[in-house]
């Protein structure tokens, strides 16, 4: 008799939603089943951002013709100081407490109640013809890490904002917070600047490149929705597109066969080949206006440099470096990449 009741008691607490990722604390204090009222969904504007995540759709829209009278139909958010910007260990930590009269978040900033209200929306569940939660639940959250990214790299297959906009809907849904996003390389630079304007040359077709609007549209709807975009803009190596239709001389080995049987010959690691003469005074003066307007659109205080797979033989190409070397016999690669460092 006590193994059957232990066996009811075992089951009372097998809800069938479990948020992802897994909050830190998650207590279900009964099972009786809470209907809500999704027309709140309508008042606020934290609200009407998440009811736009792609999922939240058509769950939400359906629930509201069916709209239950009596059903919760408000949500308490306090926030502590709403002033916290979204940057790196601006504090997401959250407390979400739903019993049959109401739904409570609390957050010290507002990036804290966006994933509260993330963490709502995982808890809703539709069944015959219903829309629920299963049951009175306390939840206490923070999250493990303060940069969780998805690299996203657009230069080598250019990929619409409309798209861009889908992968963050999804790194929402699971409270991801950074897209780091590498928009250039050897093969594409699809970012039009003001300041170098013959840049965009190195897009692959006209309607394939991101205007201003396009990095301000990418990073609004990421910032709504508590994620962060980090630009990276990777050089000296992997640059190529867009420099060589504006100035040759800023690059290094950029019609050298790239690949060679002996790894040391390599001048890139794949095809084509070419770096950033670091050796040249214009690369310095191209390079600041990049900086210069790049970090102007993005707002985080990240920057991604870059910086990755140099390779020592390109810059046999650059007769700067072979100047350079001849000048002073006991100068090397290292020294010069020294000069990165
Ligand atoms: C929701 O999405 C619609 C259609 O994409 C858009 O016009 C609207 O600005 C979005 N609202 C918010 C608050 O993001
Ligand atoms: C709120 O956060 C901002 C930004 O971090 C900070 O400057 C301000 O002092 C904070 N206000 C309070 C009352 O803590
Ligand atoms: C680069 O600038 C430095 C400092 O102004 C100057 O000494 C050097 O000659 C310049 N090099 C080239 C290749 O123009
Ligand atoms: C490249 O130049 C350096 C410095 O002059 C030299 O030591 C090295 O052997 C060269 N590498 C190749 C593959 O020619
Ligand atoms: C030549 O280069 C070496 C290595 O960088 C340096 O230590 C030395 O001072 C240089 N000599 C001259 C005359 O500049």
């Amino acid at each position: 008799m006590k193994l059957a009741l232990l066996t009811v008691l075992a089951t009372v607490g097998a809800v069938k939603v479990n948020p992802l990722p897994q909050p830190q604390s998650i207590e279900w204090l009964n099972e009786n089943a809470i209907v809500f009222n999704p027309l709140f969904w309508k008042q606020n504007t934290i609200l009407k951002l998440l009811k736009n995540q792609s999922l939240a759709t058509s769950r939400f829209q359906q629930a509201r013709l069916k709209g239950e009278n009596g059903a919760i139909d408000s949500i308490t958010i306090t926030i502590e100081n709403s002033s916290i910007p979204l940057q790196l260990g601006a504090d997401e930590s959250y407390n979400l407490i739903i019993d049959n009269n109401a739904i409570n978040i609390d957050s010290v900033s507002t990036w804290g109640s966006i994933q509260a209200l993330k963490t709502l929306q995982q808890l809703v569940v539709y069944e015959k013809g219903q829309f629920f939660i299963e049951g009175s639940v306390r939840i206490e959250d923070h999250p493990n890490y303060p940069h969780r990214g998805v690299m996203l790299d657009s230069a080598r297959n250019f990929l619409s904002v409309k798209k861009i906009k889908e992968q963050i809907d999804i790194m929402s849904l699971v409270k991801l917070n950074v897209l780091h996003w590498h928009i250039t390389d050897t093969q594409l630079w699809p970012l039009q600047l003001e300041s170098i304007p013959g840049m965009i040359e190195g897009a692959y077709l006209e309607r394939e490149q991101y205007s201003k609007n396009d990095v301000e549209d990418i990073i609004n709807y990421a910032y709504e929705r508590g994620i962060r975009v980090i630009p990276e803009i990777d050089m000296p190596g992997h640059s190529r597109a867009g420099y060589i239709n504006v100035n040759e001389d800023v690059l290094a080995c950029q019609h050298s066969w790239w690949s060679n049987d002996d790894y040391s010959l390599h001048t890139a690691v794949e095809p084509p080949a070419s770096q950033l003469d670091i050796l040249n005074n214009e690369t310095y003066l191209m390079v600041e206006k990049i900086y210069n307007e790049v970090s102007g659109l993005f707002q985080d205080y990240v920057f991604h440099v870059g910086a990755d797979e140099l390779q020592a033989n390109c810059y046999n190409y650059s007769q700067l470096f072979v100047d350079w070397i001849k000048a002073n016999l006991s100068r090397t690669y290292q020294g010069l990449k020294s000069i990165l460092d």
